[in-house]
């Protein structure tokens, strides 16, 4: 059985949807919705695996307190595998998403996410068929060790994946040191073309920068909004179509894109068939509010394909 470890950060979103701008100076503003929901590139990506009934782990670290506990709450109803989930002494990270029709800010903070290591991922990566890496730049400590997590699983026979997402110093500093080590980089347009300039590879269009990422070595998987996702094979590039929904909350969507891509793919299918499934994956997370609330199961995505 193909069992996946997904390893980075896990915390609650609290999703607050509206067309507004928060002002300083007192203004009270209105909203049309407030949800606190699973947020993490790596846990939304945990449970859309598990949905689409693949045997997931997470490994991650939350604090002792009603967030941390809510936190492994949703991922056990998820169906994910918590035993690597880490309770430490320290508060759990949080993020308020300001979630727009068209645009959403995110404050974070990263609390006990921030310190999991590399050895809590190579111990549960004991038996696993394929590790995916999720928010890079909020997991300093792994960060650091990457290049040497992806070594030594690559020479036990353990395909990987990296899903940096952005990074909030805008440096993008070490990456490109994983980049030979890895199979598949995924990241969304933004963050392909802001990947591809700190490598000296300027690229102002998502294409070119996915082929400049895919000339350092991995497969590299484009999320790119409502268009859907490309996919940079080489000098090759694939590219699936989102579907066209009414889109509810975007939050996460590129996390069940990841999900989506790596169910398909680690079951042997073709990677044009793993990008439709990954864009489909995506679409369909928009229409429930937060990360998970739309995540669709396997006869959803098949129902589309
Ligand atoms: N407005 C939308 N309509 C339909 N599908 C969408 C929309 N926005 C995102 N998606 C789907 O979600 C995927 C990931 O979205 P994107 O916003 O590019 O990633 P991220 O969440 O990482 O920023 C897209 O590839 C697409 O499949
Ligand atoms: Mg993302």
């Amino acid at each position: 059985m193909t069992r996946v470890v997904v390893a980075g950060d896990a915390n609650l979103d609290l999703v607050l949807r509206g067309d507004v701008v928060p002002r300083f100076g007192q203004a009270e503003q209105l909203l049309d919705g407030a949800d606190l929901v699973l947020g993490s590139s790596a846990g939304i990506c945990a449970a859309g695996l598990a949905r689409l009934g693949m045997d997931t782990a997470l490994v991650a670290r939350v604090g002792s307190d009603v967030f941390g506990d809510r936190t492994r709450e949703l991922l056990d109803e998820a169906g994910v595998d918590t035993q690597a989930v880490r309770v430490v002494d320290e508060a759990t990270g949080v993020s308020v998403i300001l979630s727009a029709p068209e645009d959403r800010a995110i404050l974070t903070l990263t609390g006990a996410l921030a310190g999991v290591t590399a050895d809590e991922v190579l111990t549960a990566a004991e038996g696993a068929t394929h590790v995916h890496f999720a928010s890079y730049f909020l997991v300093p400590a792994l960060a650091q060790a990457l290049p040497a997590v992806l070594t030594s699983l690559r020479e036990r026979g353990i395909t990987t994946s990296l899903d940096t997402n952005w990074d909030p110093a805008e440096q993008w500093e070490g990456v490109a040191e994983c980049l030979p080590l890895v199979e598949l980089l995924l990241p969304n347009a933004a963050e392909a073309i802001a990947l591809a300039s700190a490598l000296g590879e300027g690229a102002s269009d998502v294409e070119s920068a996915a082929k400049a990422l895919a000339s350092h070595g991995p497969t590299v998987i484009v999320k790119d909004g409502a268009a859907g996702g490309l996919a940079a094979i080489g000098d090759r590039v694939l590219r699936a179509p989102g579907l066209s929904l009414e889109v509810v909350d975007t939050t996460g969507a590129g996390d069940s894109f990841d999900a989506g891509f790596l169910a398909a793919w680690l079951e042997g299918r073709e990677l044009a068939e793993a990008l439709r499934w990954a864009a489909v994956a995506g679409s369909l997370s928009t229409r429930g509010s937060g990360g998970t609330g739309g995540q669709p199961t396997r006869a959803e995505i098949e129902a589309h394909i």
